[in-house]
């Protein structure tokens, strides 16, 4: 079996929080969950998730990982909870630490998450920030895995908001080494912190590519990959984004100018019509779904790794 042991008692903030060969035990870990290959037992131990905005699969995908690890989950909705209240984040992650055995945690800066992580005496994961989203970037690169084999020679555009699901695919795109290109419109580059540590990684490789012009960014693609233009918590600048955006859809024309046996990918959920046409949506080239099912077994084997000794 897969030795993950490593990994136990430390955070997942970052997909910099990982080294390429973390990465690659996670997702052979993963496989293996899928696969009923692994059946591993974390009776007693309790995951909570603190959720300051909505969610639908990270939310559920983390509570029935728990469930099948033999796990539970507590959810510790902020509004009901005195987190809602505003008690100090120091004091919620002193408190249920003290209880918890990981928790999982939604929110919108990055800071408040390192704020958790620095008062709480058990691990803490990154379930999104507006910075980041590494659980669903370990996700895509498992059905990545599993639809071309092997990530030597893949190019994977990301056509949109170079915003949090954008950089953590940049930065687990850097330690396994596939070549990304992002194609945003002027003034939604992705954080220049992660260009500049992706580039580190790659060393003298080129492989991230930053461009406003997704027909040039799509060429010979094997993966295509859009997600929201406007992200929860900038519900006030939708109709700007949807002006800035428009030409940034993954519609059939963009399809074409890809590999032709391009996959596409989204994180959900999805607005047809505005970053991805209904037709390409719904189209063979889809892997949305697939996609969306390994959240779970990535989860699994992220929680088995942070909780096994
Ligand atoms: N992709 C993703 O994180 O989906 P949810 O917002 O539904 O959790
Ligand atoms: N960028 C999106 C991702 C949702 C999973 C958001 O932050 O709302």
């Amino acid at each position: 079996m897969t030795n993950c042991n490593k990994l136990a008692c430390r955070n997942f903030l970052s997909s910099l929080d990982l080294s390429t060969d973390e990465v690659v035990q996670i997702l052979n870990l993963a496989k293996n969950f899928k696969t009923n290959q692994l059946n591993i037992e974390l009776k007693n131990k309790v995951l909570g998730l603190i959720f300051d905005k909505s969610s639908t699969r990270t939310r559920v995908s983390f509570q029935v990982a728990m469930s099948r690890l033999g796990g539970s989950t507590i959810d510790l909705n902020p509004s009901t909870s005195q987190i809602g209240r505003g008690e100090p984040i120091k004091d919620t992650a002193r408190t249920l630490s003290r209880y918890c055995d990981v928790l999982a945690i939604r929110t919108f800066n990055q800071s408040d998450l390192e704020e958790y992580a620095k008062w709480s005496s058990k691990p803490i994961v990154n379930a999104l920030t507006d910075l980041e989203h590494p659980c669903q970037a370990l996700a895509d690169f498992m059905t990545i895995k599993e639809e071309l084999g092997e990530f030597k020679n893949v190019v994977l555009t990301f056509i949109g908001d170079g915003n949090n699901v954008a950089n953590s695919l940049i930065l687990c795109g850097a330690l396994l080494g596939v070549e990304i290109r992002i194609a945003c419109p002027k003034g939604y580059e992705p954080n220049p912190f992660v260009i500049s540590k992706a580039n580190e990684i790659y060393k003298e490789k080129n492989l991230l590519k930053i461009t406003n012009d997704p027909n040039i960014a799509v060429l010979g693609a094997n993966v295509l990959y859009t997600d929201v233009w406007s992200s929860m918590g900038e519900e006030e600048h939708k109709e700007d984004k949807d002006k800035d955006f428009r030409g940034y859809s993954i519609d059939n024309n963009l399809l074409k100018r890809a590999d032709k046996n391009a996959i596409v990918l989204h994180c959900l959920p999805a607005y047809r019509s505005k970053e991805i046409s209904d037709e390409v949506f719904e189209s063979d080239n889809s892997r949305i779904f697939e996609q969306a099912e390994n959240r779970m077994h990535v989860q699994q084997a992220l929680l088995y790794c942070l909780l096994s000794k």
